[in-house]
């Protein structure tokens, strides 16, 4: 009977492409996705150690899958992979000792060997070196979730050290890769294809490799058959002129600007670690605001409240930050600390109710900004890759803009199937805080046909 496995993925994009990754490998090796539990011969838990109580999330998951493994008198290999697997290594066999593997975030590849040396009798298995080489995995190799979108690592670890993040600890330094080897897997998918990619890097835009990012940008832009590129995650001192001008310059590139602040504040950014001021980060909105004139963006940001040694007044420069920068969405967190960043020497000073006393204030904030950013968008048209189809809903359609807003299209003219994978004209005619409402703009109906029937 073919051997079936199971990956349940927390945390970032990264660590959704990784056990795209992940599940390459075990196809590779004969083995079938499964979406049952009890079915699966291999069980990889793909964790996350981002924010607080990381490993308490994880243990707790492992005991669940331990009762099951149980069940069947041991016959299921449970793997934990992942950036808590990569700081705690054979560490978890203590706690778990039910577990049989334990793979870190640079040496996937060598899963097929752990999966080997298990079944040969070897015993458990445990590999968290630091392979430098891991960012060229093969491009044949990874299994993507859409037939749409596809991910491709551009770039991984990052160099920064802020003084809250793990992500140095877990990612490792920044490694790029070759310019050629990201065009190969990028024709790669538009030959299959997909209409869109998404860059992954946990500092997307500190790529360089023989060519800097706006170049790479320019390049993928060229490439027939794709018509969105999207990237996560970007640092603000990486977004410079040449990149903001690319922006403006290539169609196919996402006009949706992450540029995580994390506080208003540039004593608080000090200690942080950011290598910029409140002023400095308002200079490069500006020099975004400027140079984007006339083509549809949006902002982002990310944000710590509660960061030790915050006094109020300091919060309340984020607050401000988000009334004059005007951000059509944030991701937001109370400040947890993490075993060997450079913050935890300052303990953890704000109690829980405060820092999440300061969430709810900053999060009101936003959605009252937002929501009226969202209805000013009523009457606009736009365009949208349609990801999502709902046959019969009353809104069957469903796509992101290229600035990233998710629209909900009505659509009264046939089957919406049609459209799937197909760049749609909309017209936004309602708002809600988080998505838009749409119809087809005239002539969109006519083009999808026109589309399918080339593509029939
Ligand atoms: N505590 C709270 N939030 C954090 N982030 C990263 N590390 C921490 C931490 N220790 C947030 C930052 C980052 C986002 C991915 O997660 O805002 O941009
Ligand atoms: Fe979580 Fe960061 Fe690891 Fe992604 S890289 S899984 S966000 S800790």
């Amino acid at each position: 009977m073919t051997k079936q496995y199971y990956i349940e993925t927390w945390g970032c994009q990264m660590n959704e492409h990784d056990s795209e990754k992940l599940a390459g490998l075990l196809q590779t090796m004969g083995y079938q996705p499964t979406h049952k539990v009890e079915d699966a011969d291999v069980y990889l838990l793909n964790t996350c150690t981002i924010r607080e109580k990381a490993e308490e999330k994880v243990f707790s998951r492992l005991g669940v899958l331990r009762r099951e493994k149980e069940k069947r008198k041991g016959d299921m290999i449970i793997g934990v992979a992942g950036c808590v697997a990569q700081q705690n290594g054979a560490q978890i066999f203590n706690r778990a000792p039910f577990v049989d593997l334990v793979v870190g975030t640079q040496a996937l590849n060598s899963l097929p060997q752990m999966i080997e040396g298990i079944q040969s009798q070897q015993g458990r298995q445990c590999d968290v070196d630091k392979d430098p080489d891991n960012h060229l995995f093969p491009v044949h190799v990874p299994v993507r979730n859409s037939s749409v979108r596809g991910r491709i690592t551009i770039m991984e670890g990052c160099n920064n050290f802020c003084t809250y993040c793990i992500v140095p600890f877990t990612r490792g330094k920044e490694r790029s890769r070759p310019v050629e080897h990201i065009l190969e897997e990028a024709q790669m998918l538009a030959d299959k294809g997909f209409v869109e990619i998404e860059l992954l890097g946990q500092n997307v835009n500190s790529y360089y490799s023989t060519v800097n990012f706006a170049t790479l940008l320019r390049r993928l832009n060229a490439i027939e058959g794709l018509q969105v590129v999207r990237y996560v995650s970007p640092h603000p001192k990486d977004f410079d002129q040449d990149v903001i001008d690319t922006l403006r310059d290539c169609q196919k590139i996402a006009t949706n600007i992450h540029l995580p602040a994390q506080s208003g504040n540039s004593r608080i950014l000090k200690r942080m670690g950011r290598e910029y001021t409140r002023e400095l980060y308002l200079e490069k909105v500006a020099m975004i605001q400027n140079t984007l004139k006339g083509i549809s963006y949006s902002l982002t940001s990310d944000f710590i409240v509660g960061f030790p040694g915050e006094k109020e007044h300091e919060f309340w420069d984020t607050v401000t930050l988000l009334e004059q920068v005007g951000y059509d969405r944030i991701f937001s967190f109370t400040y947890s600390p993490r075993p060997g960043t450079g913050a935890i020497k300052h303990g953890d000073p704000i109690p829980l109710e405060e820092k999440q006393r300061r969430l709810r204030i900053l999060q009101e904030h936003q959605l009252n900004i937002q929501s009226q950013r969202m209805q000013n968008r009523i009457g606009s048209q736009t365009t949208i890759l349609v990801e999502t189809i709902k046959p019969g809903d009353s809104y069957p359609l469903a796509g992101r803009t290229r600035d990233n807003l998710l629209v909900h299209v009505a659509s009264e003219v046939g089957s919406p199937e049609r459209f799937y994978g197909q760049m749609v004209a909309v017209e936004i005619v309602d708002a809600g805080v988080h998505t838009l409402r749409g119809r087809l703009a005239e002539g969109a109906s006519d083009l999808a046909d026109a589309h399918s029937v080339v593509s029939a």
